[in-house]
């Protein structure tokens, strides 16, 4: 096990460079399972939930080497339909292979996929819209079993807009007899950036990012080279860093126009933020005011992966707030490891009422989940003293280089093995 220890108060000056998105990356990953031909994926992440991804790639046959940071993927060997346990609950992506598995096998079997607990994340609406396809599903000591005769393109209407139950229609639909449309689609970034890969490999897709998903399905798919959208969530993490810390911060990522909603918000706070070309600059002079409330929602809406970043710079801006997560049940875990910060935050039901302090205390701290990993980070480099973070595997998730990044930037952090 590792932890971080922080020692607090440095402000952060400097520009720090984006990695590919983890969120487009993992359903990239899973519909290489879908082609016979060579697919390269350039400048992939250096996150554990890539490398347990590729794990579960290799356990199907297919062959991954990495060549620098681009990843090669031939699955034309792939000859195995199952995933076990031990690999899909490491994390929730795992569930996204069965709708290109499906498709290449017209079998899969894979236990109930992992990932942060941060609610019940159930995956009725994925089995849903693989049944409207012509999958027969059977749920069994903790797996998912599917077949099909073929998969047949249909109507599909989301009960919500589900990125995952989203994506994984798309992947079972690319190759299905006839067209597939997915209404109350998922609009996220990572969706359109899944759309352009699936066509740069000769797929049919159209109307990702509105709420409706065209796919008429084709027969064989081929390959590409392909380099993903910037993560806008680790943008955001670094952005919420340097109102935080004070200082000011340039984020080299071209992701401004996906984060529109974060901007809006740290604006309100009082930070100077402005776009030139690829880049996301902010200023704050670090005491700032709080904005009266946050409600997370489904893109466009403000994204529940920055709410518990966002909830931390709260707690030290003046005023009081009140940040609402409509997405997960329970993705509160982190303010009772603020309080221990000194925070002045009261969680009912799926609010959190803020009250601002002028800064934290240093602490030691216990992650729960990656993006309350991550606020706790933030927290401790803010705070006055030294502070541990403990259980930093679930930030090394979903976050490459964390700490080099932000030492980059002036902040003092360490890794250190427990
Ligand atoms: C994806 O998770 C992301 N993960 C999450 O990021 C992100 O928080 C989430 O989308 C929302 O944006 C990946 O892309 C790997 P959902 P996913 O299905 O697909 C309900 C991170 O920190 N729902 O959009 O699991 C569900 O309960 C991670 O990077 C059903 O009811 O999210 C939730 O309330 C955390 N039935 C809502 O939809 C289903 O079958 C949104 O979940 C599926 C979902």
């Amino acid at each position: 096990m590792e932890k971080y220890v922080i020692n607090g108060g440095n402000k952060l000056y400097g520009s720090v460079d984006i990695q590919t998105a983890k969120n487009s990356v993992l359903p990239i990953l899973a519909a290489t399972v879908l082609t016979d031909e060579k697919i390269r994926i350039l400048n992939v992440p250096e996150i554990s939930d890539v490398n347990n991804m590729v794990k579960i790639l290799i356990r199907l046959g297919c062959k991954a080497v990495f060549s620098g940071r681009d990843l090669i993927i031939d699955s034309s060997s792939a000859d195995c339909f199952e995933i076990p346990s031990e690999l899909a609950h490491e994390l929730r992506s795992s569930v996204f292979l069965l709708g290109s598995v499906v498709s290449r096998f017209r079998m899969a079997k894979i236990a109930y996929p992992g990932g942060c607990d941060i609610g019940l994340r159930p995956v009725d609406l994925h089995l849903a819209g693989l049944k409207r396809l012509g999958v027969q599903i059977t749920e069994k000591n903790g797996y998912i079993l599917c077949k099909c005769d073929k998969l047949t393109g249909n109507e599909i209407m989301l009960d919500c807009p589900s990125v995952g139950a989203t994506e994984n229609i798309m992947l079972a639909a690319v190759r299905a007899e006839g067209c597939t449309t997915i209404k109350n689609a998922a609009r996220e970034p990572e969706i359109e950036d899944l759309q352009r890969f699936l066509n740069a490999i000769g797929a049919k897709v159209s109307g990702a990012g509105s709420g409706t998903i065209k796919i008429e399905g084709v027969k064989k798919l081929g390959g590409c080279e392909y380099l993903p959208i910037h993560d806008r969530i680790e943008a955001g993490t670094f952005l919420v860093a340097g109102a935080m810390c004070g200082g000011e911060v340039e984020i080299n990522c071209s992701c401004a126009e996906n984060l529109s909603s974060l901007l809006h918000k740290l604006r309100e706070n009082g930070c100077n933020i402005y776009i030139k070309n690829d880049k996301i600059v902010l200023g704050s002079n670090r005491r700032l005011t709080s904005v009266k409330s946050i409600e997370t929602q489904p893109y466009p809406g403000f994204p529940t992966d920055l709410q518990a970043q966002i909830t931390a710079l709260c707690c030290i801006c003046s005023g009081q707030s009140i940040i609402t997560e409509n997405l997960f049940e329970t993705r509160f875990k982190y303010a009772s490891e603020l309080r221990k910060m000194g925070a002045d935050i009261t969680v009912i039901n799926r609010s959190a009422f803020v009250r601002g302090i002028d800064r934290f205390k240093g602490a030691t701290v216990v992650a729960h989940d990656l993006r309350g990993g991550a606020a706790l980070v933030l927290a401790g480099l803010a705070a006055e003293g030294r502070s541990e973070i403990l259980y930093i595997s679930h930030i090394d998730r979903g976050y490459g280089a964390f700490e080099y990044k932000l030492r980059k930037l002036g902040a003092d952090i360490v890794r250190v093995a427990v």
